[in-house]
């Protein structure tokens, strides 16, 4: 989905909300249709080790959901270092990305499905809460990537029920 200038729209809905180490030339939020965030990712390179990977999250289809996140536009040479960053199990598809404004754009966005050997799945609340609560790697503590997470949805005004109860589960320990 690259555009006459070269550029490509990125969709970010997990660190890449908050975190976004890389040039940029325009960064909107946006959102796409049919999936929803999930904790169910493994993450043996950045909020955990192989032998404790952390939890993190991917996408998962759901009729009629809609995830919001943020879109960065980036020049394509942006997007090798980035490929490189976020590999642990995460595929790069092309997706309708859909702004405020009603605008609509192709973007690219990176997916953990279950058939990578990182993904774990689904697993009660309390015992998700628990694990990020004590998961640690190199890009720190889990607990921090589900508050701030959760702290730029909120600054999103975006209602994310699985995110918010595993941010009130966390606080709980
Ligand atoms: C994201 O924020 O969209 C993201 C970040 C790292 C890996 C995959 C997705």
């Amino acid at each position: 989905p690259v555009d006459e200038h070269g550029d490509i729209w990125i969709f970010g809905y997990g660190s890449l909300i908050w975190k976004a180490d890389f040039p940029f030339l325009e960064r909107r939020r946006a959102f796409i249709k049919g999936w929803e965030r999930r904790f169910w990712q493994g993450s043996h390179d950045h909020r955990g080790t192989p032998e404790a990977p952390g939890r993190v999250v991917t996408l998962t289809r759901a009729e009629g959901a809609i995830c919001h996140g943020m879109a960065y536009r980036i020049n394509e040479a942006t997007l090798a270092p980035l490929d490189h960053r976020e590999k642990n199990g995460y595929l790069r598809e092309i997706t309708p990305l859909h702004f405020a404004d009603g605008v609509k754009a192709q973007g690219l966005v990176y997916m953990a499905t279950e058939d990578n050997p990182a993904f774990l799945g689904p697993a009660p609340i309390e015992a998700m809460a628990r694990h990020i609560h004590e998961a640690v790697g190199p890009s720190g503590p889990n607990r921090d990537y589900l508050i701030n997470l959760a702290q730029a949805l909120r600054e999103l005004n975006v209602e994310d029920a699985h995110i918010f109860a595993l941010e009130a589960q966390l606080a709980r320990l």
